[in-house]
């Protein structure tokens, strides 16, 4: 079961302030259920993990079953919350090394970002590969996407001919609109619905994270009973013994006292993703209006030898988050050595493991002695039903952490600034006075 708990940021909080937080949470929790403040026709996630549409879910898991024994690699083509959260899923189950969930096709992404040499790699990789193809967009119209579907498309359809890539290309995209939905229409291709109330970084519970994660042998049905376990949580619990709650009330807390970056702190590599997922959620629904706690990221131990110092001793202007898993997958003692010249016999016998958990004990009292608040977020083991509790845990926190901080923690409109720039630069038709003003600045610049 997940548990929260303000250890090492207990004493740096006021009492009779969480008590006033907890009566700000109250209308907070209210708004996310009756819709009652902004953005309220994206709420569809709040029921998602007992609303899903079994029907889909079915389609999902049979077409996956026969992907498994047909393809060797799923590329997945998406970019922000069209991607991380089967991103962030996959990378927890998948092999440390290897980076692929054992005995599975691979997921290799793509359309997350326009590097050429990137796209060169794996058009190489997959030649002589049997793959297939799950692009996923719910505009339809995002570039990256885009771009990087109409590339592979062509390398499927040049390697198995266009009526067999037919059937070997996925899309998960609006029910309606959208050029992604209107070629697909056209061309047969199977699609999945990417629900009209949800946001993107709030659809890993939908198709757009269950259809590659199912595909790639993660238990789905068991990722959305842990993320319902956790709704069912919220909408018994209103008040700070709402694990949500307290993580709210204590983030709103600390940014009230300045501290204006959060960092998610894992001891464990195969939880990296998983903060990437977590900083566009929190990102992207809280930065605005001048407003919003950066959300940033390490992996310890191997951070502590970089972002240490800062964290122990830099600037005064962040607390963490700890996310810790309680059980180990597997058994790696340390052995004795009978000379022991590394002087490290006092470890013969015990798991790495429990170094490890000795190693964040330690580092977040040293945190919290250097001026950093910290608390501590654990999860049983890395198993779907832990991480669909999470997610949902984090999702309706970063709702009430919004309305708290009186954003629409549902949408994002500074996201379109970068895209209005680089159609003009790339000579999109439409954008052709902003082309000749960014020229000349870029022009400026050169000089
Ligand atoms: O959270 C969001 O809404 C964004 O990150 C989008 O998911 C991202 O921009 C991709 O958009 P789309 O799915 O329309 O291609």
């Amino acid at each position: 079961m997940l548990n929260f708990n303000y250890t090492n940021a207990a004493p740096f909080l006021a009492k009779n302030e969480l008590a006033a937080l907890q009566a700000q949470l109250q209308i907070a929790d209210k708004a996310l259920h009756d819709g009652s403040n902004l953005g309220s026709d994206f709420l569809g996630w709040v029921d998602l993990p007992t609303n899903y549409d079994q029907a889909e879910l079915d389609t999902i898991l049979q077409i996956a079953e026969r992907l498994r024994k047909e393809i060797d690699c799923l590329v997945v083509i998406g970019i922000g919350g069209s991607y991380l959260g089967a991103r962030a899923v996959h990378s927890a189950f998948a092999q440390s090394l290897t980076g692929q969930v054992k005995n599975s096709p691979e997921l290799l992404f793509a359309g997350f970002q326009l590097s050429g040499d990137y796209m060169n790699e794996l058009l190489h990789y997959l030649e002589g590969k049997r793959f297939a193809i799950n692009v996923i967009s719910k505009s339809g119209t995002t570039t990256e996407p885009a771009v990087s579907f109409r590339i592979l498309r062509s390398l499927l359809e040049k390697q198995v001919g266009a009526e067999k890539a037919r059937s070997l290309i996925f899309a998960t995209t609006d029910a309606h609109k959208g050029a992604l939905k209107q070629f697909s229409t056209d061309k047969g291709y199977q699609t999945f619905v990417v629900p009209d109330n949800v946001g993107g970084r709030f659809t890993v519970l939908t198709a757009v994270g269950l259809f590659p994660l199912a595909v790639a042998g993660i238990d789905v049905k068991k990722l959305l009973e842990g993320a319902k376990s956790m709704q069912d949580l919220c909408a018994q619990t209103k008040d700070l013994t709402n694990p949500s709650w307290a993580y709210a009330a204590l983030r709103n807390s600390l940014y009230r006292q300045g501290k204006g970056i959060e960092i998610l702190v894992n001891y464990d590599l195969r939880l990296n993703y998983f903060s990437e997922w977590w900083k566009q959620l929190f990102g992207e629904s809280e930065g605005k209006f001048k407003r919003g706690i950066f959300p940033a990221s390490v992996s310890n131990t191997t951070d502590l030898h970089s972002m240490g110092q800062f964290i122990q001793e830099g600037k005064r202007a962040m607390f963490e988050t700890v996310l810790w898993v309680n059980k180990s997958n597997s058994s790696c003692l340390i052995p004795n050595d009978p000379d022991n010249i590394d002087g490290l016999n006092f470890l013969s016998g015990k798991e790495l493991q429990e170094v490890n958990h000795k190693a964040m004990q330690g580092t977040a009292i040293a945190h919290a002695d250097g001026g950093v608040p910290n608390s501590l977020l654990t999860i049983d083991s890395i198993s779907e039903y832990d991480l669909g509790q999470m997610i949902y845990f984090f999702e309706y926190a970063v709702g009430l952490s919004g309305y708290l901080n009186a954003v629409n923690p549902f949408d994002q409109p500074g996201v379109e600034l970068y895209k209005q720039n680089m159609y003009a630069l790339i000579g999109k038709p439409g954008f052709e006075e902003r082309k000749q003003e960014l020229e000349a600045r870029l022009a400026e610049q050169a000089e």
